[in-house]
């Protein structure tokens, strides 16, 4: 199969994978929680709920949640993304075409731009549109009331937010990396849906290589079952999981092999820290922001890398990470906060 219709293959499992009820979506029992009690306390005063801004590497599941926000207010989702819009007259024609409690969800809200940006603030704090029709001394100012609507925003680099946006939501949720119980209970119910027949142990060799992130591990099922499919074998085993694993150039912790030369360089070539972001991101030939979105924050959960305030450091477990002499990893047992 080629590339790109392997692409639109995983892009319609991904939408069959989807959660579409609370019941389906697996761990982030806090932000669970605190979006039952936002929308529970809203629907009983008869209000619309607050702005809610979600943040989280990606893959987690935000724009899952804001679908089932909008589902468990009843209300339409309308999607759009920091990078969709271009001119603030694009955001004008979106924000004036919401209808009552509509979910207007931004995905990656740190894209938006600060001109742009502006229009969202009356919007979300006192649903007014302002607008301006016009150039030169003929502009002229005009002012529309907006239907009440729940803005959801979506980011995984949260400190890229400009203030007076970040203060602008009511909520603000953090997803976490998920335990491994949750992601094996997501792959699960994924090879269920695709009718995969999977062993236990296959599924605990999978978990660990999803670096703790639902998109993930559903990907390494699909490439299993994929595996499967061309040696005629039935059940994914572990002989298939790892195979998979070494088919994606991934290590059992789901480690990716630019993410290893990272760490030898920052052990290498500056001693294992601490290093400034800039200077790691030239030695390995690496995009800064692929870095903090991407390597960073797994790297981290991993207990391999510290960032302080001097740099990024490699831990003692990295050093031994690198000379192959670690006994012992795991994502789950001692999770490092993001
Ligand atoms: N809590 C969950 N339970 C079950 N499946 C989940 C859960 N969260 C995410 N998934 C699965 O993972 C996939 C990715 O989720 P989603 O697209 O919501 O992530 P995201 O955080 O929006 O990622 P990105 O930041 O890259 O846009 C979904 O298709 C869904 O199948
Ligand atoms: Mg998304």
């Amino acid at each position: 199969m080629s590339t790109k219709s392997k692409e639109a293959e995983d892009q319609s499992i991904d939408l069959t994978l989807r959660p579409s009820n609370w019941q389906e979506y697996i761990g982030q029992e806090k932000t669970k929680e605190g979006l039952n009690i936002l929308i529970g306390a809203a629907k009983k005063r008869k209000e619309t709920v607050d702005h809610i801004l979600l943040y989280g590497p990606a893959g987690l599941g935000k724009t899952t949640l804001a679908s089932l926000i909008a589902r468990e207010m009843g209300t339409n989702l309308r999607v759009t993304s920091g990078p969709a819009i271009e001119k603030a007259g694009d955001l004008a024609s979106i924000l004036s075409n919401l209808e009552d409690h509509d979910v207007l969800f931004i995905d990656e809200a740190h894209r938006i731009n600060r001109s742009i940006e502006e229009v969202l603030y009356p919007a979300m704090e006192s649903r007014k549109l302002h607008l301006i029709i016009g150039k030169g001394p003929a502009a002229r100012n005009f002012e529309l009331d907006l239907p009440p609507f729940t803005l959801v925003a979506a980011t995984t680099r949260v400190a890229l937010l400009s203030n007076p946006l970040r203060s602008r939501f009511g909520v603000v949720f953090r997803l976490e990396f998920y335990e491994e119980e949750h992601i094996k209970q997501i792959l699960a119910r994924s090879a269920k849906l695709l009718k995969i027949t999977i062993k236990n142990d296959a599924l605990s060799v999978l978990a660990r290589a999803s670096r703790a992130t639902p998109r993930v591990a559903n990907r390494l099922l699909k490439r299993a079952r994929d595996l499967a499919e061309m040696s005629n074998r039935s059940t994914i085993d572990t002989t298939i999981a790892h195979e998979t694993l070494k088919m994606l150039d991934i290590d059992e912790y789901g480690i990716e092999p630019q993410e290893k030369k990272l760490l030898e360089t920052l052990i290498k070539k500056f001693r294992g820290g601490p290093a400034g972001l800039k200077a790691l991101a030239a030695s390995s030939n690496e995009e800064i922001d692929t870095i903090e979105e991407v390597y960073e924050p797994y790297l981290i959960r991993l207990g391999l890398l510290e960032r302080t305030a001097k740099g990024r450091t490699a831990t003692l477990l990295a050093h031994q990470y690198i000379k192959n002499e670690l006994q012992h990893l795991s994502l789950f047992d001692n999770p490092k906060s993001i």
